[in-house]
């Protein structure tokens, strides 16, 4: 079924809902994850593509996630004790997006807690059920229980962070130029070459997209991988014996050292295949009556693809709910939006345009996390106790924190 909507009739499906907490955080559907699927998106999409997605400026990143990862490591390895995993990949995350697509790192851990709790509020307000929505007469009810006002808030404080963003760009101008902001920032001020005419409120709607779509999946896939390694230890002790055969002698691996790590990679998949970030991708809207399997779907039809059934489908995966890397080995599927039996990205015209960058930042951060360090449960719990519960949002976070004890294994920096 899913080929059916994202391949077969990609383009009646190409289009997203107009939802109330999705239409607010990205300014009107100005951005490119919500935007309905219209000649600004696709103009939209093939600015970001050259600025942003293209696999040759992706790779010109690799210093910055090296640096970021490096931080990380670092800090790990001077805190002793309890090392929590979830906070720690966030805020790695959330300054290697800002970094990367900012062009600023925010180095006290108060700045970094407050992108955090930003973060955190926003993706949950994104997948937030408002009556409004399906019952627009209703629209009342959410004004009572508080979730407009919410919505107000956590909008306006975003909005004072891009809009701080913008400013340091601008108080920058003579420099040479460095990111997609600052290509924006010249489009707008070169009298907007774009065909449409470009605004401040556009900037800040794809801000939204790379700071919520880029910190958050990356961040949540490496805790979902951790979770699946420390209760797999056999597939944990696997994967560092890999690692530390092929780079035992070095420090640090390097983004280009990963690609002769097979079964690491192919963790990655299975922890992709089994915990999707984005378990029901994001919402497609129909354009127009199409006829599947002999159900006539009719224009404007609501349409959520759970890739998360879809990854643990027992017709598809044999012992589907045990993580096992391995199965990889046997079997051709991938990820990339082409085998719909594994579709954490999506597929066809609104598939994620930040695949390359997310699972490159997910290997990078994982393998020195595994050869660094060897990790333990804290004194007391068991693996059966560590469990795999979701908080609500449009990305699926571990509910509890992901608290584990690291031992360093190389030298420490
Ligand atoms: C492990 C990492 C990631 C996962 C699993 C993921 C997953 C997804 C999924 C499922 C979608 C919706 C696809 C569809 O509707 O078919 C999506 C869209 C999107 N993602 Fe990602 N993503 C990841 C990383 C990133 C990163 C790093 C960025 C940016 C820096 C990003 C930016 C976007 C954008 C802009 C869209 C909207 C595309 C559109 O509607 O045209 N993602 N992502």
């Amino acid at each position: 079924m899913a080929s059916h909507i994202l391949k077969t009739h990609d383009l009646t499906f190409a289009s997203r809902p107009s939802l109330l907490g999705q239409h607010k955080l990205s300014y009107n559907g100005l951005d490119l994850a919500f935007s309905p699927y219209t000649h600004y998106w696709k103009e939209m999409k093939k600015l970001c593509v050259l600025h942003l997605f293209n696999p040759r400026r992706i790779h010109s990143f690799c210093p910055i996630r090296e640096d970021e990862v490096l931080r990380m490591i670092t800090k790990i390895s001077q805190s002793h004790g309890l090392i929590n995993l979830s906070e720690t990949s966030m805020s790695f995350t959330s300054s290697l997006i800002c970094r990367i697509a900012f062009g600023k790192r925010y180095e006290e851990d108060q700045g970094s807690r407050f992108h955090i709790g930003l973060l955190t509020e926003a993706q949950a307000l994104l997948a937030e059920f408002y009556l409004s929505d399906y019952i627009p007469w209703l629209g009342w009810v959410d004004r009572l229980t508080g979730k407009l006002w919410r919505l107000d808030q956590i909008f306006n404080k975003l909005d004072m962070f891009y809009q701080q963003v913008i400013n340091d760009h601008l108080d920058q101008s003579n420099q040479q130029q460095r990111d997609i902001i600052d290509i924006f920032l010249q489009i707008i001020h070169s009298h907007n070459s774009t065909p449409f005419h470009l605004t401040m409120d556009h900037i800040k709607a794809l801000l939204m997209n790379i700071f919520i779509a880029g910190t958050d999946t990356s961040a949540a896939t490496i805790v979902w991988a951790m979770t699946s390694l420390i209760k797999n230890p056999g597939v944990m002790k696997k994967a560092q014996d890999e690692i530390r055969s092929v780079y035992g002698e070095k420090d640090f691996i390097r983004e280009e050292d990963i690609q002769r790590l097979p079964y690491l990679k192919a963790i990655v998949k299975e922890t992709l295949r089994l915990f999707p970030p984005s378990p029901l991708l994001v919402p497609r809207e129909s354009m127009q009556k199409c006829n599947i399997e002999g159900y006539e779907i009719q224009p404007k039809t609501l349409v959520f693809v759970n890739a998360w059934a879809i990854g643990r489908d027992p017709e598809t995966w044999e012992e589907a709910e045990q993580f096992n890397p391995d199965r990889f080995f046997k079997c051709e599927i991938d990820f990339k939006g082409q085998d719909f039996e594994l579709i954490p990205f999506g597929a066809g015209r609104r598939m994620c345009p930040g695949m390359q960058m997310g699972v490159v930042t997910v290997e990078l951060a994982l393998v020195n996390l595994l050869h660094s360090f060897d990790w333990d449960l804290p004194d007391g719990i068991h693996k059966h106790d560590i469990d795999t519960q979701i908080k609500p949002g449009i990305t699926t976070h571990k509910k509890i924190d992901l608290c584990l004890v690291a031992h360093s294994h190389t030298k420490t920096r």
